[in-house]
């Protein structure tokens, strides 16, 4: 599907379906007077039939026929103009594509609201991310007739309505914006699907490949440890969390460095349990239904660095992640073993479904030796309970730097993926106290999400650090705005806007 911008004025606008995105009444809009007039009327008949008034979610679609070039008009509520945020337009975009898909139309154009005006290049990066995620389909397992194809081909972001010439920034600049909105979707559609794949598929040396294959389209350097290399490092959690596997594991290691001397080196960590069954602590069938999500971390931040290389981010960036699945077998980790990670720590294994932190602490002691970074962020679905206190759209942000979760929560907003910092509240670590060795895996249940940020934290020492649950956004049950149903890519749209200037 092409994503391009136009200047056109929305009463000659030629396109199947045309959707204006308007604040408040849509009565009171003067480019919906306009385009009711050219209608005779039938447009505002039709909002008022349907009692619209402009909110959010709400939405009227006419038929012109002859009477505008666009075939078919949808008016969407934007919300109050003084309420509105840019990143919403990415839900908006990607609903424009699918009301697009479903009356059969080739050609979308997708107006801007008048809030878009305060800054026409980002909402024209944040529509054409939201439009190309509105087209992401997963049919890989489909058989051939069953692939639902998508009528859209051509979407085009109309910024006149919007901003009058005048105003409006250089075609150029607005082809830029474009272009980074489609970085920024491909690696999020990527990170999609390297979740959506089933784990029988999807092993730790399947996303290997994949992680060199980026790599090698973007430059970047990729780096895999077999078990032999990890062994040598010491990283015993992460080895027997993948023992009962019969899948090797693998540690990915991807870097980017910008062609000018870095500003500063960040480290993003992904959990990449690539089939999380409990162990023997075993989950029921509805709870390990999704586990082949459990490498939602890694996903992401090895496909974050698509976008990376193509934003040309100003940082070196490492992206690292300890895959492997967590499973029963003869030789799998069991209850009461005491195991020693990397960096030392020996750890009394309560509860062999605490696996990721097991994985992740290793992962992060490898990030802190041997990259140095001045910041470490890490992604996982770590945690049920942080789905419990956050409920299903909203990733908890645990921090030993509050400054530098403000300036990560901030990118969050900017890019309209929901967090919330939560306390490393340390009264809570004498939960993870053992009686044989330096710590337990897993405390009880009040404050699981806080633990388990404490058991990372351990390993982190006093590197600024950032920990990300994304154990609820990770995967969608259903369609929803720019979110698809399964997998979402959560994050990466976080970590390319952080990463920018
Ligand atoms: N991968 C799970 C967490 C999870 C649960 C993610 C549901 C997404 C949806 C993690 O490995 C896990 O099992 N955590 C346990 C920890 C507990 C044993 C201390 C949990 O949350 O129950
Ligand atoms: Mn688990
Ligand atoms: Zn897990």
């Amino acid at each position: 599907m092409k994503v391009r911008h136009t200047g056109s004025s929305l009463t000659d606008v030629s396109a199947d379906l045309l959707v204006v995105c308007v604040h408040g009444a849509p009565s009171r809009s003067e480019i919906v007077k306009e385009l009711d007039a050219a209608l005779e009327g039938r447009l505002l008949a039709r909002v008022k039939a349907l009692g619209m008034e402009g909110k959010p979610g709400e939405s009227a679609t006419v038929y012109s026929g002859d009477a505008l070039s666009a075939e078919h008009l949808r008016i969407v509520g934007a919300g109050p103009e003084k309420d509105f945020r840019p990143a919403a337009l990415k839900d908006m975009a990607a609903d424009a594509v699918r009301a697009g898909g479903k009356l059969g139309a080739k050609t979308v154009v997708f107006a801007l609201p008048a809030g878009a005006a305060q800054d026409l290049e980002r909402a024209t990066e944040l529509a054409a991310t939201g439009a190309q995620l509105g087209a992401y389909r997963f049919d890989k397992y489909r058989h051939q007739s069953k692939k639902p194809p998508l009528s859209v081909g051509d979407v085009q972001i109309a910024t006149a309505a919007a901003a009058p010439s005048s105003k409006a920034p250089t075609a150029r600049a607005l082809t830029g914006a474009v272009r980074r909105g489609e970085a920024i979707s491909q690696a999020v559609a990527q990170a999609r699907d390297f979740v959506n794949i089933p784990a029988g598929d999807m092993t730790p040396a399947k996303l290997a490949t994949e992680a060199r294959a980026i790599a090698r389209k973007h430059g970047l350097t990729a780096k895999v440890l077999g078990a032999a290399e990890c062994k040598r490092l010491g990283m015993g959690m992460f080895l027997d969390v993948a023992k009962g596997s019969a899948r090797e594991p693998k540690f990915i290691h991807l870097v980017y460095k910008p062609k000018s001397k870095p500003k500063k080196r960040v480290a993003l960590v992904g959990k990449g349990i690539m089939f999380d069954s409990g162990g023997y602590s075993l989950k029921p069938t509805s709870g390990m239904l999704e586990m082949k999500a459990d490498m939602s971390g890694a996903a992401a931040v090895i496909a974050a660095m698509g976008a990376v290389a193509a934003l040309k981010v100003p940082y070196e960036v490492h992206a690292i992640a300890a895959c492997c699945e967590n499973m029963i077998s003869g030789e799998a980790y069991k209850l009461g073993d005491v195991i020693k990670g990397m960096d030392g720590t020996t750890v009394e294994v309560t509860n062999t479904d605490a696996e990721g932190r097991l994985t992740l602490g290793d992962a992060i002691t490898y990030a802190r030796q041997k990259v140095k970074p001045d910041q470490i962020f890490d992604f996982a679905t770590l945690t049920g309970a942080c789905m419990v206190a956050l409920g299903p759209y909203t990733a908890a942000v645990l921090s030993n730097d509050d400054d530098l979760a403000e300036k990560w929560l901030e990118a969050s907003r900017a890019a309209g993926e929901d967090m919330w910092q939560m306390p490393l509240n340390t009264k809570l670590g004498e939960q993870l106290k053992s009686p044989i060795a330096d710590m337990k895996n897993a405390g009880d249940r009040f404050g699981g999400a806080i633990t388990a940020g404490l058991f990372l934290k351990n390993f982190v020492k006093d590197s600024p650090w950032v920990h990300v649950d994304i154990a609820g956004p990770a995967t969608s049950s259903r369609e929803q705005g720019a979110w698809s149903q399964g997998g979402t890519g959560f994050s990466v749209a976080t970590i390319a806007e952080y990463l920018r200037d």
